[in-house]
């Protein structure tokens, strides 16, 4: 384990190079492996605060695209277009605020994180709550061929939300990228290409 006064590589990496988070990081190293964005996209950004996959998607879609983050504190960066930011809690989330902004999008992406206690199983349940929300709401908004990505703790019941993401994506990936921390518990989960017919309105689910 690292010890915790040693300086943090990816921390000073971000401020040299002008991030908001070393998040960027874990996010940059999914996006190498799988080409997620691409200019002209439209992404939401669940859990956007303080701001660095903002900045980050934000580089890859380009002045044609729109980024939309949501998260209940505020931004370090000051979002400029093509980001929009929601102050909005995504437990009690407010759907129809953002389908002005879009009424589909091409990826969603979620690093919500709750604020732990240090008991394992209430930290896992906090994590799995949100990921099911960010869920809730990708259903809603996420295009035919879309992307979800999630940050999850690993637990016992995350097993469910995995089996209905297998069963609406065509490919599903556990990843554990570069810049995540070893002896964190938090995984992140890679859902590819939205099933046609999928997405929430075509199915009863
Ligand atoms: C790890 S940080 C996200 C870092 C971000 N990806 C970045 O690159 O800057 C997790 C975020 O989840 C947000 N969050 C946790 N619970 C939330 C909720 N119920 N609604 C909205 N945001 C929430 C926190 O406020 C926090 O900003």
């Amino acid at each position: 384990m690292a010890h915790p006064r040693l300086p943090d590589p990816y921390r000073r990496q971000a401020q040299r190079e002008g991030f908001a988070s070393r998040a960027v990081y874990k996010l940059q190293a999914i996006d190498s492996r799988f080409r997620l964005f691409r200019a002209g996209q439209r992404v939401l950004d669940l859990g956007c605060s303080p701001g660095s996959w903002l900045q980050y998607v934000a580089s890859r879609v380009g002045a044609d695209g729109l980024v939309v983050g949501i998260d209940q504190a505020p931004l370090v960066i000051s979002p400029q277009p093509p980001i929009h930011y929601l102050a909005m809690d995504v437990l009690s989330l407010d759907l129809t605020a953002l389908m002005v902004l879009s009424p589909y999008f091409d990826v969603v992406v979620s690093d919500l994180a709750p604020a732990t206690c240090g008991i394992k199983e209430v930290d896992q349940q906090r994590s799995l709550s949100l990921a099911e929300a960010a869920w809730a709401c990708a259903r809603q908004v996420l295009r035919p061929g879309g992307h979800f990505l999630v940050k999850v703790f690993e637990g016992p019941d995350l097993k469910h939300l995995i089996q209905r993401l297998t069963e609406t994506f065509l490919r599903c990936h556990r990843l554990k990228p570069r810049g995540s921390r070893r002896e964190s518990a938090e995984l992140y989960i890679l859902a590819l290409h939205q099933r046609v017919g999928a997405e929430a309105g075509s199915r009863r689910q």
